[in-house]
This record gives C-alpha cells, sequence and structure tokens, in this order.
C-alpha cells in the first residue's frame, strides 16, 4: 500500500475535468482521498478522472459549476456537504486565460478573467472555511480543521505583457492566500498556494506542441522540461497533508526554475 497522508478526507477540486486539476484529483486519491470533480463544460473529461478515481477504491462523483457564480457554488456545496457531510479539502484550481493587448482588451475580457480565477477562489473558500469552523475539529488523526490550495501562477510574481487581466488574478491569488492564511490561521486553517511553471495542458497547448514553440519555452525552464500535471499533484498532496503542517500562507512554486530570472545565466 503506497503512503496514504489523507486516507478518507473529502476534498473538492475546481476545473479537474482536464490538465492541472485533473492530475491533483488523481493524486489525491492515490493519497487515500474522496474527490469531487468540478468541471464547467466537459462532462466526458469529469468522467474519466471519475472513474480514474474509483478504480483507486476511492469515492468521486461529477458536479457541473460555474466557480464564478455564487449560485453555482452553493449548488456544489449543498451537493457535497448533504452526500458527504462535510469538506477537508479545497483545491481552487480553475482558471482560464483570455489574452490581448492591453490596448484591445475588453471589459468582458478583464471580467471573466478575473470573475473565473479571483472572484471564484472567494466564493469556494468561504464556503469552504465556513464549513471548517461549523465542524470545528480535524478529521480523525490529523491536524489543521481544513486545507485551502489556491493554483496561483509564476504569474503572481513574473509580469507577462500581452495577459495584463491574468498576471493581475495571479498577483490578487497571491494576496488572497496570504490574507486568508494569516486570518485565519489562529483557527488551525490552512491556506497555501502553488505556482506552476509552464505545465503541459491545454491552456497553453501552443506554447509546448510544435518542436520550435518548445525550443523557445525551454529558455524560459533552467531544469529544461516542460512539467506535467503529476508535478502539481504531487506538490499538492503535500500541501493538504500534516507533512506541510507547519506551512501556512506560503506558495509553493513547481516551476522547474522558471522564477530563477534564467535569462541572467549567461547576462546580467
Ligand atoms: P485547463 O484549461 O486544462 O484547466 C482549467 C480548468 O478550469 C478546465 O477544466 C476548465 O474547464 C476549468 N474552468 C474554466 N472556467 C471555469 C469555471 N468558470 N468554473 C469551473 N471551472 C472552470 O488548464 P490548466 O493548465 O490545467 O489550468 C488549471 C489552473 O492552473 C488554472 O488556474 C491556471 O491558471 C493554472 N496554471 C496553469 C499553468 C500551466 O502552465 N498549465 C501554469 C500556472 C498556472
Ligand atoms: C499560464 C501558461 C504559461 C505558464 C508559464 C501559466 O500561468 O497559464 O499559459 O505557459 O504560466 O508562463
Amino acid at each position: 500500500m503506497s503512503y496514504q497522508p489523507l486516507l478518507g478526507q473529502k476534498a473538492l477540486v475546481t476545473g479537474s475535468s482536464s490538465g492541472i486539476g485533473a492530475g491533483v484529483a488523481l493524486e489525491l486519491a492515490k493519497a487515500g482521498a474522496d474527490v469531487v470533480v468540478n468541471y464547467s463544460s466537459s462532462l466526458s473529461g469529469a468522467e474519466k478522472v471519475v472513474n480514474e478515481i474509483l478504480a483507486l477504491g476511492r469515492k468521486a462523483y461529477p458536479v457541473q459549476g460555474d466557480v464564478s457564480q455564487q449560485e453555482h457554488v452553493d449548488r456544489m456545496f449543498d451537493e457535497m456537504l448533504s452526500k458527504w457531510g462535510t469538506i477537508d479539502i479545497l483545491v481552487n484550481n480553475a482558471g482560464l486565460q483570455q489574452d490581448a493587448p492591453f490596448v484591445d482588451m475588453t471589459l468582458a475580457q478583464w471580467n471573466k478573467v478575473i470573475g473565473i480565477n479571483l472572484t471564484g477562489m472567494f466564493l469556494c473558500a468561504q464556503r469552504a472555511v465556513r464549513e471548517f469552523i461549523r465542524r470545528g475539529t480535524a478529521p480523525e488523526g490529523t491536524r489543521a480543521i481544513g486545507k485551502i490550495i489556491n493554483m496561483s501562477s509564476v504569474h503572481e510574481i513574473i509580469p507577462w505583457a500581452g495577459h495584463a487581466n491574468y498576471a493581475s488574478s495571479k498577483g490578487g491569488v497571491r494576496m488572497f492566500t496570504q490574507t486568508l492564511s494569516q486570518e485565519l490561521a489562529p483557527q488551525k486553517i490552512r491556506i497555501n498556494a502553488i505556482g506552476p511553471g509552464a505545465i503541459a495542458t491545454p491552456i497553453n497547448r501552443p506554447a509546448w506542441e510544435t518542436p520550435e514553440a518548445l525550443e523557445s519555452l525551454l529558455k524560459l525552464i533552467p531544469y529544461k522540461r516542460v512539467g506535467q500535471a503529476i508535478d502539481i499533484g504531487k506538490a499538492a498532496v503535500w500541501l493538504a497533508s500534516d507533512d506541510s503542517d507547519y506551512v501556512n500562507g506560503q506558495t509553493l512554486f513547481v516551476d522547474g526554475g522558471m522564477t530563477l530570472f534564467p535569462e541572467f545565466a549567461d547576462g546580467g
């Protein structure tokens, strides 16, 4: 039996029908968690992830919901609490890009990205925290009464021309994570973030799918490989488990060194 630090804990992973969210959902399940698989449009993607989790002997079900809509979030949480009784781990992963040069960016593009990447985290975190506080005790044999992991990005600290909405949303995620953690750590709630570098998923397909694009991307990654969803899933398991019990309000960059100013390796 593999190491299962999350045995029996109940997790919700937003946007987990593809990419990083799917990888996180699977790794949490391998670590023993039962997982609600939220999706916005791809039921088939969500069902695939659910079936893989069921095959591991854990519980899982898919739930549709747009994280930027309060009624959707309330419905997701109400259903989870009524089916499974509580929530122990929330992974705020849902996110998207709508890129445009700043002079051309529409208010709709700005609002959409902020609404899903940042406001969606507010809505989901608030429901999770209310439940942690209502329950008031940690799952048997564990320490924190609840854990939240926010999927940030290297772009919470690396500015990104042509992506003002996205980079601003991730900068917001950094301060959201730190502030919430400062406020809620006294109640034994742990809130941290992961800052992925370039992970091969649908969100950034053009950046890695051709040899030319890949060569250019690898110049930004000292470790010289593109990340995979499993790299993030393993970090999420650690942040959700007691192994990181003394870690509060941090962003763990999982980026092959992308935040190390690689362009300075031969310059400056
Ligand atoms: P992805 O496009 O495969 O995953 C994003 C997921 O969010 C999709 O399943 C999508 O359906 C879902 N989603 C979008 N809008 C939603 C909404 N309103 N409600 C619920 N779900 C919604 O791309 P990826 O890469 O897996 O992205 C996951 C997270 O990781 C995002 O927050 C992204 O910003 C972040 N990230 C990704 C990096 C990468 O290189 N792939 C790097 C850094 C951060
Ligand atoms: C973006 C990806 C990008 C990566 C590294 C992520 O936040 O969503 O498109 O490849 O950062 O720049």
